[in-house]
Protein backbone atom coordinates (compact mmCIF):
# COMPACT_ATOMS: atom_id res chain seq x y z
CA UNK A 1 0.00 0.00 0.00
CA UNK A 2 1.20 3.48 -0.99
CA UNK A 3 1.73 5.80 1.97
CA UNK A 4 -1.04 8.31 2.50
CA UNK A 5 0.23 11.43 0.44
CA UNK A 6 1.88 14.65 1.98
CA UNK A 7 -1.11 17.15 2.61
CA UNK A 8 -1.16 20.87 0.76
CA UNK A 9 1.70 22.30 3.01
CA UNK A 10 1.15 25.59 1.82
CA UNK A 11 -2.44 25.63 3.21
CA UNK A 12 -1.09 24.26 6.50
CA UNK A 13 -1.82 26.20 9.70
CA UNK A 14 -1.03 26.78 13.57
CA UNK A 15 -4.13 25.64 16.21
CA UNK A 16 -4.21 29.09 17.89
CA UNK A 17 -6.45 27.77 20.80
CA UNK A 18 -3.45 24.55 21.55
CA UNK A 19 -0.62 28.25 21.29
CA UNK A 20 -3.47 29.90 23.32
CA UNK A 21 -3.41 27.29 26.07
CA UNK A 22 -0.12 26.99 26.46
CA UNK A 23 0.81 30.26 26.87
CA UNK A 24 -1.48 30.69 29.85
CA UNK A 25 -0.59 27.35 31.41
CA UNK A 26 3.29 29.04 31.14
CA UNK A 27 1.98 32.26 32.68
CA UNK A 28 0.47 31.00 35.54
CA UNK A 29 3.69 29.75 36.79
CA UNK A 30 5.44 32.87 38.86
CA UNK A 31 1.93 34.45 37.90
CA UNK A 32 2.13 38.35 39.70
CA UNK A 33 -1.39 38.76 41.21
CA UNK A 34 -3.49 40.88 40.05
CA UNK A 35 -2.11 41.18 37.03
CA UNK A 36 -1.26 39.40 33.55
CA UNK A 37 2.24 39.12 34.17
CA UNK A 38 5.09 36.82 35.23
CA UNK A 39 7.78 37.21 37.52
CA UNK A 40 10.01 33.78 36.77
CA UNK A 41 13.60 35.22 36.91
CA UNK A 42 16.36 33.08 35.44
CA UNK A 43 17.29 29.40 37.87
CA UNK A 44 14.63 30.09 40.42
CA UNK A 45 11.83 28.14 41.80
CA UNK A 46 9.34 29.75 39.40
CA UNK A 47 12.16 29.24 36.58
CA UNK A 48 12.37 25.35 37.56
CA UNK A 49 8.17 24.95 37.01
CA UNK A 50 8.25 26.39 34.00
CA UNK A 51 11.34 24.63 32.39
CA UNK A 52 9.58 21.14 33.99
CA UNK A 53 6.07 22.23 32.47
CA UNK A 54 7.73 23.03 29.19
CA UNK A 55 9.97 19.68 28.82
CA UNK A 56 7.04 17.78 29.54
CA UNK A 57 4.96 19.12 26.35
CA UNK A 58 8.62 18.59 24.65
CA UNK A 59 8.52 14.93 25.25
CA UNK A 60 4.48 14.32 24.88
CA UNK A 61 5.47 15.69 21.40
CA UNK A 62 8.09 12.84 21.17
CA UNK A 63 10.88 15.04 20.62
CA UNK A 64 14.70 14.37 21.81
CA UNK A 65 14.89 16.66 25.32
CA UNK A 66 18.64 17.35 25.67
CA UNK A 67 19.68 19.48 28.50
CA UNK A 68 23.80 21.43 28.04
CA UNK A 69 26.04 22.55 30.94
CA UNK A 70 24.63 26.35 31.19
CA UNK A 71 20.50 24.68 31.25
CA UNK A 72 19.72 25.31 27.71
CA UNK A 73 17.02 22.89 27.04
CA UNK A 74 16.72 21.67 22.86
CA UNK A 75 14.25 19.43 21.88
CA UNK A 76 14.81 17.72 18.49
CA UNK A 77 12.26 16.05 15.89
CA UNK A 78 13.40 12.38 15.87
CA UNK A 79 14.60 11.62 12.15
CA UNK A 80 16.52 9.39 9.88
CA UNK A 81 19.05 11.65 8.53
CA UNK A 82 21.58 13.41 10.67
CA UNK A 83 20.94 17.12 8.55
CA UNK A 84 21.44 19.80 10.84
CA UNK A 85 18.06 21.36 12.17
CA UNK A 86 16.38 24.10 11.63
CA UNK A 87 15.86 25.65 15.04
CA UNK A 88 14.13 27.94 16.45
CA UNK A 89 13.17 28.96 20.22
CA UNK A 90 13.93 32.10 22.93
CA UNK A 91 13.54 32.28 26.57
CA UNK A 92 11.34 31.49 29.70
CA UNK A 93 13.11 33.59 32.04
CA UNK A 94 11.18 36.99 32.75
CA UNK A 95 11.93 39.91 34.10
CA UNK A 96 10.91 40.59 38.06
CA UNK A 97 7.70 42.84 36.69
CA UNK A 98 8.00 40.58 33.45
CA UNK A 99 4.34 40.11 30.65
CA UNK A 100 3.15 36.55 29.60
CA UNK A 101 4.93 36.82 26.10
CA UNK A 102 8.45 37.95 26.21
CA UNK A 103 10.42 35.17 25.01
CA UNK A 104 7.49 32.38 25.81
CA UNK A 105 5.70 33.44 22.59
CA UNK A 106 8.81 32.42 21.17
CA UNK A 107 9.21 28.80 22.19
CA UNK A 108 5.72 28.20 22.78
CA UNK A 109 4.58 29.12 19.24
CA UNK A 110 7.73 27.01 18.01
CA UNK A 111 6.18 23.80 19.82
CA UNK A 112 3.30 24.54 18.16
CA UNK A 113 4.49 24.76 14.33
CA UNK A 114 6.49 21.46 15.37
CA UNK A 115 2.94 19.56 16.97
CA UNK A 116 1.53 20.82 13.74
CA UNK A 117 3.78 19.47 11.14
CA UNK A 118 3.90 16.50 13.02
CA UNK A 119 0.30 16.11 13.12
CA UNK A 120 -0.15 16.73 9.66
CA UNK A 121 1.95 14.01 8.86
CA UNK A 122 4.76 16.26 7.09
CA UNK A 123 8.53 14.96 7.28
CA UNK A 124 10.83 17.74 6.21
CA UNK A 125 14.03 17.56 4.80
CA UNK A 126 15.93 18.54 7.68
CA UNK A 127 14.30 18.38 11.31
CA UNK A 128 12.71 20.78 13.40
CA UNK A 129 13.96 22.04 16.73
CA UNK A 130 12.63 24.37 19.39
CA UNK A 131 14.99 25.52 22.45
CA UNK A 132 14.63 27.99 25.04
CA UNK A 133 18.18 29.45 26.50
CA UNK A 134 18.84 30.15 30.00
CA UNK A 135 18.93 33.58 31.18
CA UNK A 136 17.80 35.29 28.76
CA UNK A 137 17.11 38.46 31.09
CA UNK A 138 20.38 38.84 32.39
CA UNK A 139 18.00 40.51 35.39
CA UNK A 140 19.39 38.13 37.94
CA UNK A 141 22.35 36.80 36.38
CA UNK A 142 24.21 39.55 33.74
CA UNK A 143 24.86 39.72 30.75
CA UNK A 144 21.73 39.05 28.81
CA UNK A 145 21.42 36.22 26.54
CA UNK A 146 23.83 34.02 28.91
CA UNK A 147 22.69 31.53 27.62
CA UNK A 148 23.02 31.54 24.09
CA UNK A 149 26.27 33.30 24.29
CA UNK A 150 27.86 30.11 25.66
CA UNK A 151 25.34 27.76 22.85
CA UNK A 152 27.68 30.05 20.41
CA UNK A 153 30.80 30.29 22.25
CA UNK A 154 30.89 33.49 23.33
CA UNK A 155 32.00 32.86 26.70
CA UNK A 156 33.45 29.61 28.08
CA UNK A 157 30.94 27.32 30.62
CA UNK A 158 33.53 27.47 33.08
CA UNK A 159 33.14 31.44 33.28
CA UNK A 160 29.43 31.32 32.75
CA UNK A 161 29.09 28.61 35.93
CA UNK A 162 30.77 31.36 38.26
CA UNK A 163 28.72 34.34 37.74
CA UNK A 164 27.27 35.90 40.40
CA UNK A 165 23.84 37.31 40.80
CA UNK A 166 22.19 40.63 41.74
CA UNK A 167 21.16 38.45 44.94
CA UNK A 168 24.52 36.39 45.84
CA UNK A 169 23.71 33.41 44.28
CA UNK A 170 25.79 31.54 41.44
CA UNK A 171 25.02 30.49 38.39
CA UNK A 172 26.27 26.79 38.60
CA UNK A 173 25.03 26.39 42.25
CA UNK A 174 21.69 27.41 40.98
CA UNK A 175 21.68 24.69 37.82
CA UNK A 176 22.72 21.83 40.58
CA UNK A 177 19.67 23.40 42.71
CA UNK A 178 17.03 23.44 40.63
CA UNK A 179 18.29 20.01 38.50
CA UNK A 180 19.33 21.79 35.48
CA UNK A 181 22.95 21.14 34.92
CA UNK A 182 22.59 19.10 31.69
CA UNK A 183 25.93 16.92 30.05
CA UNK A 184 24.79 18.27 26.68
CA UNK A 185 28.42 20.10 25.32
CA UNK A 186 28.79 23.82 24.91
CA UNK A 187 29.02 25.27 22.38
CA UNK A 188 26.14 23.46 21.22
CA UNK A 189 25.30 21.94 17.83
CA UNK A 190 25.60 24.31 15.12
CA UNK A 191 22.07 24.39 13.55
CA UNK A 192 21.61 24.86 9.47
CA UNK A 193 19.18 28.45 10.24
CA UNK A 194 18.00 29.90 13.49
CA UNK A 195 14.39 31.74 13.32
CA UNK A 196 12.80 33.43 16.53
CA UNK A 197 9.64 34.44 17.20
CA UNK A 198 9.15 37.13 19.51
CA UNK A 199 6.84 40.34 20.29
CA UNK A 200 8.21 43.50 19.18
CA UNK A 201 8.02 44.94 23.23
CA UNK A 202 8.17 48.81 20.95
CA UNK A 203 5.16 50.79 19.72
CA UNK A 204 5.91 50.49 16.06
CA UNK A 205 4.32 47.85 14.53
CA UNK A 206 1.10 48.98 15.98
CA UNK A 207 1.58 52.59 15.34
CA UNK A 208 2.30 51.28 11.57
CA UNK A 209 -0.46 49.68 11.70
CA UNK A 210 1.48 46.42 10.24
CA UNK A 211 0.97 43.02 11.85
CA UNK A 212 4.40 41.29 11.38
CA UNK A 213 8.00 42.81 11.37
CA UNK A 214 10.70 41.47 9.08
CA UNK A 215 13.77 41.99 11.77
CA UNK A 216 16.48 43.54 10.07
CA UNK A 217 18.71 43.46 12.92
CA UNK A 218 19.46 43.96 16.80
CA UNK A 219 21.07 46.76 17.96
CA UNK A 220 24.21 47.08 20.00
CA UNK A 221 24.17 46.96 23.46
CA UNK A 222 26.46 48.16 26.82
CA UNK A 223 25.57 47.89 30.24
CA UNK A 224 28.04 49.13 33.15
CA UNK A 225 27.35 48.67 36.75
CA UNK A 226 28.89 51.83 38.42
CA UNK A 227 29.32 52.31 42.37
CA UNK A 228 29.94 55.41 43.73
CA UNK A 229 31.76 55.32 47.18
CA UNK A 230 31.70 58.50 49.55
CA UNK A 231 31.10 59.20 53.09
CA UNK A 232 28.17 58.53 55.10
CA UNK A 233 27.15 60.90 57.58
CA UNK A 234 24.30 62.35 59.60
CA UNK A 235 21.97 64.25 58.03
CA UNK A 236 21.19 66.63 60.26
CA UNK A 237 24.94 68.02 61.65
CA UNK A 238 26.98 67.25 58.07
CA UNK A 239 27.23 70.90 56.42
CA UNK A 240 26.33 71.01 53.05
CA UNK A 241 29.73 71.94 52.18
CA UNK A 242 31.24 68.85 54.07
CA UNK A 243 29.43 66.16 52.26
CA UNK A 244 30.89 63.36 49.90
CA UNK A 245 27.55 62.23 49.03
CA UNK A 246 26.66 59.12 46.34
CA UNK A 247 23.17 59.83 45.76
CA UNK A 248 23.68 63.31 44.42
CA UNK A 249 26.58 61.62 42.08
CA UNK A 250 23.93 59.28 41.02
CA UNK A 251 21.51 61.84 40.07
CA UNK A 252 23.70 63.63 38.12
CA UNK A 253 24.91 60.51 36.28
CA UNK A 254 21.29 59.48 35.61
CA UNK A 255 20.47 63.12 34.02
CA UNK A 256 23.41 62.99 32.07
CA UNK A 257 22.33 59.35 30.72
CA UNK A 258 19.12 60.75 29.83
CA UNK A 259 20.45 64.02 28.15
CA UNK A 260 23.18 61.96 26.00
CA UNK A 261 20.23 59.65 24.97
CA UNK A 262 18.54 63.07 23.66
CA UNK A 263 21.27 64.74 22.21
CA UNK A 264 22.76 61.68 20.14
CA UNK A 265 19.44 61.55 18.56
CA UNK A 266 17.56 58.05 17.73
CA UNK A 267 17.96 55.44 17.79
CA UNK A 268 20.49 55.95 20.49
CA UNK A 269 18.79 55.00 23.93
CA UNK A 270 20.38 55.73 27.32
CA UNK A 271 18.31 54.47 30.75
CA UNK A 272 19.44 54.00 34.69
CA UNK A 273 17.22 50.94 35.89
CA UNK A 274 18.81 50.25 38.99
CA UNK A 275 19.92 52.57 42.07
CA UNK A 276 20.90 50.88 45.15
CA UNK A 277 21.77 53.66 48.12
CA UNK A 278 23.41 52.57 51.07
CA UNK A 279 22.30 52.29 53.91
CA UNK A 280 18.85 53.62 52.50
CA UNK A 281 17.95 55.17 55.40
CA UNK A 282 16.33 58.86 55.74
CA UNK A 283 18.77 60.20 57.96
CA UNK A 284 21.99 59.30 56.67
CA UNK A 285 24.01 60.45 54.53
CA UNK A 286 24.62 57.30 51.88
CA UNK A 287 28.00 55.45 52.29
CA UNK A 288 27.72 54.49 48.42
CA UNK A 289 25.30 54.15 45.31
CA UNK A 290 25.45 51.06 42.82
CA UNK A 291 23.50 51.80 39.75
CA UNK A 292 23.41 50.18 36.30
CA UNK A 293 23.69 52.22 33.27
CA UNK A 294 21.89 50.81 29.84
CA UNK A 295 22.87 52.23 26.18
CA UNK A 296 21.85 51.35 23.13
CA UNK A 297 22.22 51.83 19.50
CA UNK A 298 21.88 50.34 16.37
CA UNK A 299 25.30 52.19 15.39
CA UNK A 300 28.56 50.88 17.29
CA UNK A 301 30.53 54.10 16.49
CA UNK A 302 27.61 56.28 18.11
CA UNK A 303 27.26 53.43 20.95
CA UNK A 304 31.13 53.66 21.44
CA UNK A 305 31.27 57.59 21.54
CA UNK A 306 28.04 57.77 24.13
CA UNK A 307 30.09 55.42 26.47
CA UNK A 308 32.91 57.43 26.02
CA UNK A 309 31.46 60.56 27.01
CA UNK A 310 30.47 58.14 30.00
CA UNK A 311 33.76 57.89 30.93
CA UNK A 312 34.43 61.70 30.57
CA UNK A 313 31.87 62.29 33.12
CA UNK A 314 32.94 60.06 35.87
CA UNK A 315 36.64 60.86 35.51
CA UNK A 316 35.45 64.53 36.25
CA UNK A 317 33.49 63.52 39.09
CA UNK A 318 36.09 61.60 40.98
CA UNK A 319 38.16 64.30 42.47
CA UNK A 320 41.09 63.24 45.31
CA UNK A 321 39.46 63.18 48.21
CA UNK A 322 36.20 63.32 47.28
CA UNK A 323 34.00 60.55 45.50
CA UNK A 324 35.33 57.13 44.27
CA UNK A 325 34.35 55.54 41.58
CA UNK A 326 34.63 52.18 40.20
CA UNK A 327 32.56 50.67 37.52
CA UNK A 328 32.22 47.11 35.73
CA UNK A 329 31.07 46.00 32.29
CA UNK A 330 28.23 43.70 32.80
CA UNK A 331 27.31 42.79 29.13
CA UNK A 332 28.55 44.43 25.79
CA UNK A 333 27.59 42.82 22.74
CA UNK A 334 27.86 44.76 19.04
CA UNK A 335 25.04 45.64 16.58
CA UNK A 336 23.96 42.24 14.73
CA UNK A 337 22.52 42.81 11.03
CA UNK A 338 20.56 39.45 10.24
CA UNK A 339 21.11 37.64 7.04
CA UNK A 340 19.25 39.39 3.96
CA UNK A 341 18.29 36.00 2.89
CA UNK A 342 16.02 35.06 5.67
CA UNK A 343 14.79 38.93 6.39
CA UNK A 344 13.38 38.22 2.82
CA UNK A 345 12.06 34.91 3.34
CA UNK A 346 10.29 36.33 6.46
CA UNK A 347 9.09 39.08 4.65
CA UNK A 348 7.93 36.84 1.45
CA UNK A 349 6.08 34.72 3.66
CA UNK A 350 4.23 37.15 5.69
CA UNK A 351 3.03 38.58 2.05
CA UNK A 352 1.83 35.09 1.06
CA UNK A 353 -0.09 35.04 3.89
CA UNK A 354 -1.80 38.66 3.47
CA UNK A 355 0.15 40.50 5.56
CA UNK A 356 2.22 43.78 4.87
CA UNK A 357 5.71 43.14 6.95
CA UNK A 358 7.53 46.19 7.91
CA UNK A 359 11.17 45.26 8.29
CA UNK A 360 12.60 46.71 11.70
CA UNK A 361 15.47 46.37 13.70
CA UNK A 362 15.07 45.33 17.30
CA UNK A 363 15.54 47.64 20.34
CA UNK A 364 15.37 44.60 22.53
CA UNK A 365 18.16 42.03 23.31
CA UNK A 366 17.67 38.22 21.77
CA UNK A 367 19.28 34.79 21.66
CA UNK A 368 18.75 35.23 17.79
CA UNK A 369 21.67 37.84 18.35
CA UNK A 370 23.73 35.17 19.95
CA UNK A 371 22.52 32.66 17.17
CA UNK A 372 23.43 34.79 14.40
CA UNK A 373 27.13 34.34 15.65
CA UNK A 374 27.14 30.70 13.93
CA UNK A 375 24.20 30.46 11.58
CA UNK A 376 21.86 31.99 8.94
CA UNK A 377 19.28 33.62 11.28
CA UNK A 378 16.23 35.81 11.52
CA UNK A 379 13.38 36.89 13.70
CA UNK A 380 9.50 37.49 13.06
CA UNK A 381 7.98 40.05 15.50
CA UNK A 382 4.33 40.96 16.31
CA UNK A 383 2.93 43.74 17.89
CA UNK A 384 2.74 45.01 21.66
CA UNK A 385 -0.16 46.53 22.64
CA UNK A 386 1.05 50.24 23.65
CA UNK A 387 4.41 49.45 23.00
CA UNK A 388 4.66 47.92 26.56
CA UNK A 389 7.09 45.47 27.67
CA UNK A 390 8.80 44.57 30.99
CA UNK A 391 5.73 45.54 32.15
CA UNK A 392 3.14 42.63 33.60
CA UNK A 393 0.49 45.38 31.39
CA UNK A 394 2.08 44.16 28.06
CA UNK A 395 -0.20 42.72 25.84
CA UNK A 396 -0.64 40.84 22.23
CA UNK A 397 -3.70 40.91 20.59
CA UNK A 398 -4.50 36.86 19.85
CA UNK A 399 -4.76 37.42 16.53
CA UNK A 400 -1.24 38.69 16.14
CA UNK A 401 0.38 35.50 17.99
CA UNK A 402 -1.25 33.27 15.36
CA UNK A 403 0.06 35.29 12.47
CA UNK A 404 3.10 35.50 13.51
CA UNK A 405 3.45 31.38 14.29
CA UNK A 406 2.30 30.67 11.34
CA UNK A 407 4.69 33.00 9.48
CA UNK A 408 7.45 30.93 11.69
CA UNK A 409 5.63 27.76 11.11
CA UNK A 410 6.34 28.37 6.95
CA UNK A 411 9.40 30.06 7.24
CA UNK A 412 10.33 27.22 9.33
CA UNK A 413 9.17 24.71 6.62
CA UNK A 414 10.67 26.61 3.85
CA UNK A 415 14.24 26.43 5.43
CA UNK A 416 13.98 23.08 6.11
CA UNK A 417 14.02 22.09 2.45
CA UNK A 418 17.23 23.70 1.47
CA UNK A 419 20.38 21.41 1.65
C1 LIG B 1 16.57 41.69 27.18
O1 LIG B 1 15.40 41.35 27.10
C2 LIG B 1 16.90 43.07 26.98
O2 LIG B 1 16.77 43.55 25.84
O3 LIG B 1 17.21 43.74 27.97
MN1 LIG C 1 12.74 38.40 25.19
MN1 LIG D 1 12.87 40.64 28.03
Amino acid sequence: MNPSPEPDRSALRVNPDRLMERLDALARIGAISGTAGCARLALTDEDRAGRDLVVTWMRDLGLDVTVDGIGNVTGVMPSAGDAAPVMTGSHIDTVATGGRYDGNLGVLAGLEVIETVRTAGIEPKRPLAVGFFTDEEGARFPPDMLGSLVYVGGLGLEDALQIEGIDGAVVGDELDRIGYRGIEPCPGAVPHAFIELHIEQGPVLEAEGRHIGAVTGVQGISWTSITITGQSNHAGTTPMSMRRDPAVAAARITTFVHDLANELGHPQVGTVGKIDLRPNLVNVVPQSATMTVDLRNTDDATLQDAERRLRQLLDEMTAPGDLSIDTTTLARFEPVVFDPAVVDLVAAVAESHGHDPLRIPSGAGHDAQMLARVCRTGMIFVPSHDGLSHNPAEHTDPDDLEAGANVLLHTMLHLAEED
